[in-house]
């Protein structure tokens, strides 16, 4: 199922205003802007490798999401270069094309933590993934990212060892049918 998302404005809970949207082709600076001002922990947390930049094919299938596959939520803020990205979320297929599956990430700029704001893209991505007809949501999250283990506990995930690697933990929840 495809369908457009209308973008919102949305208040945290420290009164800052963000604007929630899908994301789209011309955001590919600004995406490339926001993976530069992460630390380098923040981005080994995100992508799972030590990653100094951003490679090219993974930008252009964030900026290109596949209709009714995947989704990437932005969240921007006005700047005098027209406006940052300082959170994002996304979800892509997990396996082939029958798995009812999607594997999310999320990123939230440092300076935008602990507002409330990887909450509400959660939210929004969780909504977005039923529409799109999948039943379940999981992630592959570093053992020692207290943050988003605490987050994905938070957002009702089970939290479950993957056999054979103790350095990540595999985070899922169902997505129940919306009425
Ligand atoms: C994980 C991350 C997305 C959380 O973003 P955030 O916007 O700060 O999260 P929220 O403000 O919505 O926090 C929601 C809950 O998560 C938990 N949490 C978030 N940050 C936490 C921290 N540093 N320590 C402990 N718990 C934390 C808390 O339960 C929090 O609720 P509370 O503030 O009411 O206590 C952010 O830390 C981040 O971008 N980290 C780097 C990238 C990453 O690790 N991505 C996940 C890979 S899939």
């Amino acid at each position: 199922m495809t369908g457009k998302y209308r973008p919102r404005r949305i208040t945290l809970r420290d009164g800052r205003e963000v604007t929630l949207r899908a994301i789209v082709e011309a955001d590919a600076t600004e995406i490339v802007q926001a993976f530069e001002r992460l630390s380098a922990q923040s981005r080994y947390y995100r992508f799972m490798v030590h990653k100094r930049k951003l490679d090219d094919a993974a930008l252009q299938r964030g900026v290109h999401p596949r209709p009714g596959l995947d989704f990437v939520f932005v969240s921007t803020i006005p700047a005098p270069d027209t406006i940052d990205i300082v959170g994002a979320a996304q979800y892509v297929q997990a396996g082939d094309a029958a798995d009812r599956t999607c594997e999310f990430a999320v990123t939230v700029a440092e300076d935008w933590r602990r507002s409330d704001l990887a909450t509400k893209l959660m939210a929004s991505l969780v909504r977005r993934a039923r529409h799109d007809g999948y039943e379940t949501m999981e992630g592959l999250v570093i053992a020692e990212n207290t943050a988003m283990l605490a987050l994905a506990r938070k957002l009702k995930f089970k939290v479950e060892p993957v056999p054979g690697d103790a350095t990540v933990l595999r985070v899922q929840r169902a997505l129940q049918t919306m009425r």
